[in-house]
């Protein structure tokens, strides 16, 4: 296992420019990135996994991120099983809040208790700090202009009704 691979989970549904702002600094920190759509049963899924990864790919290429970048999902069981078999020693998170510390720590600490696998967080941009998937479903599903939110091919997709199909 490799401290310099690591992964950035998250259930992605859709990405945001705040994912988007931890992708970039985390590819600036490690020599390879794998960024992994993980299902949370926990949320209410609006898009698809492979339309995520899909607005995922694009982002990152429209966004012109460089590095050596993966993006997947996994649903085989647990996220360090998924670290361990790339050989990813990190997990990366960003974190918005207090409420996103109290969130996250259990899962460090389990992720690091099952497998030595570390969790770093990423404080946000202040521009994204207030930014979350969760609002942007909401706004979305009423009708609101989600572009200040989101990469430009999540706005595009959402905006087309895309989502509907
Ligand atoms: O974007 P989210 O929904 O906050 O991401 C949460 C996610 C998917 C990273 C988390 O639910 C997760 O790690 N799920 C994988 C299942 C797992 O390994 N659970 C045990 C350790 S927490």
């Amino acid at each position: 296992m490799s401290t310099s691979v690591a992964v950035v989970p998250g259930s992605f549904d859709p990405p945001t420019l705040g994912h988007l702002d931890v992708i970039r600094r985390a590819a600036g920190l490690y020599r390879q990135l794998h960024v992994l759509v993980v299902h949370n049963p926990d949320k209410e899924a609006m898009l698809p996994i492979a339309q995520r990864l899909a607005l995922l790919e694009q982002s990152i290429a429209e966004a012109e991120i460089e590095g050596d970048i993966v993006v997947a999902s996994w649903s085989m069981g647990l996220l360090v099983d998924y670290a361990t078999d790339v050989g990813a020693g990190v997990l990366v998170k960003g974190i918005r809040s207090q409420v996103d510390v109290a969130y996250e720590t259990p899962m460090a600490i389990v992720n690091r208790n099952l497998a030595h696998v570390e969790t770093v967080f990423l404080l946000p941009d202040p521009a994204h700090a207030l930014v979350s998937s969760s609002l942007v479903r909401q706004v979305a599903a009423l009708g609101g202009d989600v572009s200040p939110y989101v990469p430009g091919p999540v706005a595009r997709f959402l905006d087309t009704g895309a989502r509907d199909i």
